[in-house]
């Protein structure tokens, strides 16, 4: 996957102390701004298209890939709001409480058993 970012370079002028004599007061660096491309490792960052899939992907991608969630053996949906659960106590996933089942019945749809 590609993906445009902008880098936001800050260059000090060179020769500062004749710039800051000849300008008191004026900043001396200089800021460019470029464009770069950067090439990701493939893997999907979204979740297949599905009811729940908007949640999931606010609240399971900042932390992980969607990789690390497809790559579980298709589990229950008790297993799953287990999971969610986890996520959420242990390691600190900014879920409300309702919203876990939501999370884990869609879960259960698109690698459940
Ligand atoms: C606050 C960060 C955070 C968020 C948000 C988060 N996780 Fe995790 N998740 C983790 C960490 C940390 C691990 C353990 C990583 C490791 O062992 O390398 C993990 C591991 C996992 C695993 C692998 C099995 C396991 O239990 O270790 C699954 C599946 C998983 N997360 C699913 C989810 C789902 C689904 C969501 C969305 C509801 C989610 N995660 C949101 C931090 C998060």
């Amino acid at each position: 996957m590609r993906v445009r970012a902008i880098v936001l370079a800050l260059s000090a002028a060179i020769g500062g102390t004749t710039s800051i004599a000849a300008n008191p007061g004026q900043p001396t660096a200089n800021a460019v701004m470029r464009a770069v491309e950067v090439t990701l490792p493939a893997g999907a960052s979204t979740f297949p298209p599905g009811r729940g899939a908007d949640l999931a992907n606010q609240q399971c991608v900042m932390c992980h890939s969607v990789d690390m969630v497809m790559r579980q053996p298709p589990l229950s949906f008790d297993t799953w709001k287990a999971e969610v659960a986890k996520m959420r106590t242990v390691y600190g996933a900014p879920l409300a409480p309702e919203q876990i089942d939501d999370i884990a019945r869609y879960l259960t749809t698109i690698n459940g058993k």
